[in-house]
């Protein structure tokens, strides 16, 4: 991972952050695949700050992001299928699903009572670094208002976060893309998001897991909602033809032109490059002159199925 920081400025930050969360207040700070609003995990008063910034429905879970699987298993129950996936993909872009036992002190806001919590241990150094200096674990959504363009870049975040809460800059995500969700409490494992690590991915460690179709995610993961991740402007998917006034998101090589502003995921059909650059694009076009985004197929594989998924999603809102 490239993060081009100055190390005192780093450090300093660092300390002022761990100050903030120790208080009960927020900061922003990266991980590996988006940008996280955190704050202390066993304090109610910072989630329901989380809840409230974001305008998220108090109905949608937070990710809580812990230092060491010693630490998950003080709070919760894990089966071998979750072993199994921790093992091959912590630290690392995969949020468990796992039941809470009754002795632990995280707090029943960050899942709006239910005992079931997504769990994850992010890799990336200044969020590790954050969570081994504090005694408790960090509930952080993804740092964006609800339904909104995920960050990959401080830049991209809103206005209204920037000038509420402190931000540790990590320069841009490695994935660019956020974790994939499992549910992995119980023998029938499911994806509930797909994420930075392909359905193929974790096939090969759990062969009969199920990827739960995203109209029937809300009735399983009360936030996914189909609306969400959406730019601004309207959006449309999978075009033939890009419309007078729209900008393009391309992906590999094709006729597809636009006159006012084209940006292209990956001229090389590379998806590992079109997930990296796929929120930072989708808030160029988002502030530029285009009236409409106009989106190139993207291949329906691998991390082509978690761009497909997102876009989806992004279109979904103004068609409602
Ligand atoms: O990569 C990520 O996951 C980022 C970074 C900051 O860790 N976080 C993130 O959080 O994307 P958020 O809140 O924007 O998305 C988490 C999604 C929620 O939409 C929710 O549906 C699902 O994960 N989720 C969280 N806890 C859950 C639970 N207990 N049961 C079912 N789904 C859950
Ligand atoms: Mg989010």
């Amino acid at each position: 991972m490239k993060h081009i920081l100055n190390k005192n400025d780093v450090e300093i930050n660092i300390k002022k952050a761990l100050k903030i969360l120790k208080n009960g207040d927020l900061v922003i700070f990266p991980t590996e695949t988006v940008y996280g609003l955190g704050g202390n995990a066993t304090n109610g008063n910072a989630i329901k700050k989380i809840y409230r910034i974001k305008n998220r429905p108090i109905n949608n879970p937070l990710i809580c992001h812990f230092k060491n699987i010693e630490n998950i298993e003080k709070n919760f129950f894990l089966n071998d299928i979750a072993y199994k996936l921790a093992k091959k993909f912590w630290p690392g872009p995969l949020t468990l699903v796992l039941e809470k036992k009754d002795s632990s002190t995280i707090s029943t806001k960050l899942s709006n009572q239910q005992k079931f919590v997504g769990c994850r241990i992010p890799n990336h150094p200044i969020a590790l670094k954050l969570l081994s200096g504090i005694p408790f674990p960090i509930a952080a959504p993804s740092a964006n208002i609800s339904t909104k363009l995920s960050s990959t870049k401080i830049n991209h975040l809103s206005k209204k976060l920037k000038d509420n809460i402190f931000v540790l800059d990590g320069g841009k995500s490695f994935y660019g893309l956020e974790s994939t969700v499992i549910n992995a409490s119980n023998n029938n494992p499911k994806i509930l998001r797909l994420g930075s690590i392909t359905l193929e991915d974790i096939k090969k460690i759990i062969p009969n897991i199920v990827l739960k179709n995203y109209k029937t995610f809300s009735n399983l993961s009360p936030g996914q909602q189909i609306i969400h991740y959406s730019p601004n402007l309207p959006i449309r998917i999978n075009v033939n033809s890009v419309l007078k006034g729209e900008g393009l998101l391309n992906f590999g090589t094709n006729n597809l032109k636009s006159e006012i502003i084209e940006l292209n995921l990956s001229p090389t059909e590379n998806l590992e490059e079109a997930g990296n650059n796929f929120y930072d694009y989708l808030h160029i076009l988002d502030n530029s002159q285009c009236n409409g985004i106009a989106v190139a197929p993207v291949p329906n594989h691998n991390l082509g199925k978690t761009i497909n998924d997102r876009l989806i999603r992004a279109s979904t809102i103004n068609s409602n």
